[in-house]
């Protein structure tokens, strides 16, 4: 997959959506790159199966930021029409979720919970990786605190895990948490820890989204039920 991500070809696209249910988790991630990196035909193609339903919408939570700010007005526009979710709307599934507080939750039960939707992005009980905050204090937080973090992720982002956009003297546009940074590079980090050098030169252009890199659209994939067995389980896990 990785060596695919450096050929312009029209038919790797088509060729990738054909196999993307059968993929895992890590080769979708890789599979993602390339078709985000493979010009904007490739983009948009990518978001027409989405639009489609081919591809589910959550599977490009982490690239929300880069896509909201694609050159091309069509991606742009689709990308928001697709992902885009007004604080009201959020504030709605907040109220339906907030049922989760007076459920009784199921700690191993919330940990596959977690395994499943969280662990591409965040470490915890030694599941996942750590793109986003290590959430080994979180149970510390009022529980009530904590859903509104994970519903509404983006109403207050975490510092230090903003998601950077970079604009590439390439015409080509990236985004990830930063991770190491020299005089020369920076290392963009997204889901499933895939890691991106730039160097320093190619970039033109660079700054803080202020959207989250964290799935908004989480309902799809966590029942209220799920959601409260997810909460045990941050309450419980160090
Ligand atoms: C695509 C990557 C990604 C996924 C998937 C993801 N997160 Fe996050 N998460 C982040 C990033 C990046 C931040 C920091 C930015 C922010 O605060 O929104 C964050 C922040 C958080 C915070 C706030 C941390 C703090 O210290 O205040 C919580 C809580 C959290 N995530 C929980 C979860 C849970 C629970 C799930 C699964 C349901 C999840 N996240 C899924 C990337 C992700």
């Amino acid at each position: 997959m990785r060596a695919l991500s450096s050929s312009k070809d029209a038919q790797i696209g088509q060729a990738l959506l054909a196999k993307w249910r059968e993929m895992s988790p890590q080769v979708r991630a890789e599979a993602t790159n390339v078709m985000l990196r493979g010009g904007p035909d490739r983009t948009r193609l990518l978001l027409e199966a989405v639009k489609n339903g081919d591809v589910q919408t959550w599977q490009l939570d982490p690239y929300k930021p880069r896509l909201f700010m694609d050159r091309d007005p069509a991606v742009r526009d689709l990308a928001r029409a697709l992902f885009e979710q007004s604080p009201a709307q959020r504030e709605q599934v907040l109220k339906q979720y907030q049922a989760a507080l007076n459920i009784e939750g199921d700690v191993a039960r919330g940990k596959e919970v977690f395994k499943r939707v969280c662990s591409k992005c965040h470490a915890l009980d030694g599941v996942g990786v750590a793109v986003g905050p290590k959430l080994g204090t979180v149970r510390n937080h009022p529980t009530s605190e904590l859903l509104v973090d994970i519903i509404m992720p983006s109403k207050s982002i975490e510092q230090g895990y903003e998601t950077y956009v970079v604009d590439l003297a390439s015409g080509e546009i990236l985004d990830g948490v930063m991770s190491a940074h020299t005089p020369a590079t920076i290392t963009l980090r997204q889901e499933q820890q895939r890691e991106t050098v730039i160097s320093r030169e190619n970039i033109r252009r660079m700054y803080v989204s202020n959207v989250s890199m964290m799935p908004d659209g989480l309902e799809k994939q966590v029942s209220i039920q799920q959601m409260a067995d997810l909460l045990a389980f941050l309450k419980a896990a160090r």
